[in-house]
């Protein structure tokens, strides 16, 4: 038997996937899991890329780590404009279906921690949505003990001739990136003088705001379709939400931008 479009995509295992748990169904729950389980595969993308361009880092291979921005920043435009599409769901419809997430919630999604911290987040906090005994608890925890993009960035640029301080390149990788004045000189004379370094610190920008602006997305589709509510997930909802939006993950190219 030759293998199938059927077969080859394991249809008929991924079209059964999505159960509504409504009475009915109400009309809308089937668009909010397919939305929500698009992500998720999106979520596993992004990840095979971005650790395709740490590896591309660490080679030094500029073509594949470009390459790999191109992906990654087209993905994220992607997961930002699919917004658009749940927001064509009332109040109203959300709240006939509401009750029955219970205590679900996109604040425990795994792979949107694997995410933040691939990009350097470190809250050791987010563990706590985990029973120390599953299998995401630790594939967060040891990943937090990982160099992050930012470190294999600033390693790529040291092995291109340019000053990183030791203790950014020997830091301790479980520990939140700070803000490095040394680093940010350094950041400087790239823009002034090395076209390609450059662009790249502009990707690092471009996903950066790609990401908040998924934030502020995000934070703006909850705000109108549950208003001042908590959220399924026990935290405050929209002012939760809204603390995170303006939070940078690389921070010395935005505090550089007064300087050049
Ligand atoms: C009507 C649609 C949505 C509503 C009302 C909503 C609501 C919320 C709320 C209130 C939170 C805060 C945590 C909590 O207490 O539950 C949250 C967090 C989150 N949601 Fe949504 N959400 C929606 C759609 C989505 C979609 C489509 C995704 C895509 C995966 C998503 C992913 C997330 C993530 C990753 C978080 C954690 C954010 C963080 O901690 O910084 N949400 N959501």
């Amino acid at each position: 038997m030759p293998l199938t479009y059927q077969k080859y995509l394991k249809l008929q295992q991924l079209l059964n996937l999505q159960e509504p748990r409504s009475d009915g169904p109400e009309q809308d729950e089937m668009l909010f899991i397919v939305i929500h389980q698009v992500y998720e595969l999106w979520f596993k993308q992004l990840i095979h890329e971005l650790n395709f361009i740490q590896k591309a880092m660490n080679e030094s291979h500029q073509a594949n780590i470009f390459h790999g921005f191109k992906r990654i920043l087209s993905i994220l435009k992607v997961l930002v404009s699919q917004t658009d599409i749940l927001e064509t769901m009332t109040p109203v419809a959300f709240n006939s279906f509401r009750d029955r997430l219970e205590t679900s919630s996109g604040f425990q999604s795994a792979q949107f921690r694997e995410v933040e911290i691939m990009l350097g987040k470190r809250n050791k906090a987010i563990l706590a949505q985990f029973k120390p005994s599953d299998k995401e608890h630790k594939t967060l925890f040891d990943l937090m003990e990982k160099p992050c993009l930012w470190d294999s960035f600033i390693k790529y640029l040291n092995v291109q001739g340019y000053d990183v301080p030791d203790n950014l390149l020997n830091r301790d990788y479980s520990e939140a990136i700070n803000p490095n004045s040394e680093l940010q000189t350094t950041l400087i004379k790239i823009y002034h003088e090395r076209t390609n370094l450059m662009e790249m610190c502009e990707r690092l920008i471009d996903l950066d705001e790609g990401l908040q602006e998924w934030r502020y997305r995000h934070v703006k589709m909850v705000e109108r379709t549950i208003g001042v509510k908590m959220g399924t997930g026990g935290s405050s909802g929209m002012e939760y939400l809204k603390a995170s939006v303006f939070q940078p993950l690389f921070p010395d190219l935005w505090e550089i931008r007064s300087n050049l």
